[in-house]
Order: structure tokens, then C-alpha cells, then sequence
């Protein structure tokens, strides 16, 4: 076992997709105040732009990097040769399902959830793998949701996308773990970011009364589950699902 403070990321590159806001941003500032150089892409420059401004300040050595993360090739030449510098992925970006009912969920709108949510995480992992691997460790951390383990009545593109986000969690987490490479997925409840604000929807009501805590998450509630499963004292831990929901549902045995 290490002795040194196993918190510390000090040494260690982090890239996290859609870190422009919400929950990507606020893993990327944690781990950054925690001494990793952490590489922030998102689809929004302005966005990044303010974010790696704002980490600067802090003390934070970030980069920023503007693609969308489905765009596999704009994506992979965008962040170049730092891919090969990343530690610790965190496959983050995503988009919401908008409440959309089942019957208005059109092609479009389905493969954009899936080209976001799986695509953009498979190949962006794909090409990271081989360079964890050739250090023997890395960690990649995949946002899943709580609505891809329990469903939802609407957005069942959503739901399906972060299924399928599970279901590469633990096949990578068997298929890396000989070249030392954890894998693991957090599936957070509701979390207080623009992406459930957009609609006006109030955090006390609706979805915080069906969890045991009555609130939505904040977002470095989240960040610290990830700064966990990516430190070494995670270093038993792979192939699992951990689900930040305030006790909404209470899922398995
Ligand atoms: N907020 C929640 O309640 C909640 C719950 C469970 C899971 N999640 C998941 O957490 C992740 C972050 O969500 P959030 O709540 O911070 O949302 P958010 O909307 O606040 O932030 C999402 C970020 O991803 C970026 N993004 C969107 N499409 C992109 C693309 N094609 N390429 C690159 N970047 C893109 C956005 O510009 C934005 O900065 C998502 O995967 C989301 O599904 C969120």
C-alpha cells in the first residue's frame, strides 16, 4: 500500500467530455484542486473557455478542447497527442432526453442520443486503452443514470443510451483489468445542473420528492464519488455501478 496522501492526483492527466458545465465541469475543477492536469472538452468554446479561465486562476493547469464528442475524428485530431498523456477518462458528456414521449421520439433524435452517450465514449476510450496500457493503469469512469438502471416513463432513448453505457462498463471492466484498468460507472439520481433546469423544472418538486433525502444532488456531490473511484484507494473497485441518488430507488441485494 502507498503511504503518500492517496487523494492526491498530483502527477496524474484527467480528461473529462463535456466538462464546460454541470457535472463535468465540477469533476474536472476537483481534480484539478487535487492536483491533476485535467483536459476539458466539451462542444460549448465558450463554455471551456471560461471554465479553463476560471481553473487558471485557482492554481488549476487545464486545457481546453472544442468538438463534439459523436464526431469520433474531430474529436480524436482535436485533443491529439494528449490523448496519449491521459490517466483517468471520464466519459461524461451527454445530453438530456427532454421528458420526450415515446411516440415523438424520432431517428434523429435516436441516434443523436446514441451517437453522444455511446459512441462518442467508445471510440474516445478506444483510443486511450492502449496508452493506460502500455503504463499498466488508468481508470475510465462512464456517466451513466439512475434512469438506465430503473427506467423512466419518458426518454427511453436516454434510458437505453445509459443502459448501454452499463453494459460497456463491465465488459471493459473484465476485457482491461489484465493490462490494469479499472472501469467503473456512476449512475447519478437527479443533480442540480442545467440540464433539469432547463425547463423551469423547481428542484423541490416533482423528482426530489421520490428520493429519501427530498433535494437534488449538486453537482460536486457527484465529482466527489468520481475523484474516489479515480483515486488509489478505489483500487480494488471495477466493473460496478454506483449509483448517487439519494436512496432513490434502493436497487439490488
Ligand atoms: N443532471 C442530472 O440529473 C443527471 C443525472 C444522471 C446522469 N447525468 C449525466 O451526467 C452527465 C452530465 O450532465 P449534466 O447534468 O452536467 O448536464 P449539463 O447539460 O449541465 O452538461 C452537459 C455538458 O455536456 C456538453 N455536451 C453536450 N453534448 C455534447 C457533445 N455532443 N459533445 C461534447 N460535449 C457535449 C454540454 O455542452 C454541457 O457542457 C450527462 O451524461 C448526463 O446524462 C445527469
Amino acid at each position: 500500500m502507498k503511504t503518500e496522501n492517496p487523494q492526491s492526483f498530483a502527477g496524474k492527466t484527467a480528461l473529462i467530455t463535456g466538462a464546460g458545465r454541470g457535472i463535468g465541469r465540477a469533476i474536472a475543477q476537483l481534480l484539478g484542486q487535487r492536483g491533476a492536469a485535467v483536459l476539458l472538452q466539451d462542444i460549448d468554446g465558450a463554455a471551456i473557455e471560461q471554465s479553463v479561465a476560471e481553473f487558471g486562476k485557482e492554481g488549476i493547469h487545464a486545457r481546453g478542447f472544442v468538438s463534439d464528442v459523436s464526431d469520433v475524428d474531430a474529436t480524436l485530431h482535436t485533443i491529439g497527442e494528449a490523448l496519449a498523456s491521459v490517466d483517468i477518462l471520464v466519459n461524461n458528456a451527454g445530453i438530456s432526453g427532454q421528458e420526450a414521449e415515446f411516440s415523438g421520439i424520432d431517428v434523429a433524435n435516436f441516434d443523436r442520443m446514441m451517437n453522444i452517450h455511446v459512441r462518442g465514449a467508445f471510440f474516445l476510450t478506444q483510443r486511450i486503452v492502449p496508452y493506460m496500457a502500455a503504463r499498466h493503469h488508468g481508470r475510465i469512469i462512464n456517466m451513466a443514470s439512475n434512469r438506465g438502471m430503473v427506467g423512466y416513463h419518458r426518454s427511453s432513448h436516454y434510458c437505453a443510451a445509459k443502459a448501454a453505457l452499463l453494459g460497456l462498463t463491465k465488459a471493459w471492466a473484465r476485457e482491461f483489468a489484465p493490462h490494469g484498468i479499472l472501469v467503473n460507472a456512476v449512475a447519478p439520481g437527479v443533480v442540480f445542473t442545467e440540464m433539469n433546469t432547463w425547463n423551469g423544472m423547481d428542484p423541490l418538486h416533482e423528482e426530489a420528492s421520490w428520493n429519501l433525502l427530498k433535494r437534488w444532488a449538486e453537482p460536486v456531490e457527484i465529482a466527489y464519488l468520481v475523484a474516489h473511484l479515480a483515486s488509489d484507494e478505489a483500487a480494488f473497485i471495477t466493473g460496478q455501478v454506483i449509483s448517487p441518488n439519494g436512496g432513490d430507488p434502493i436497487v439490488g441485494i
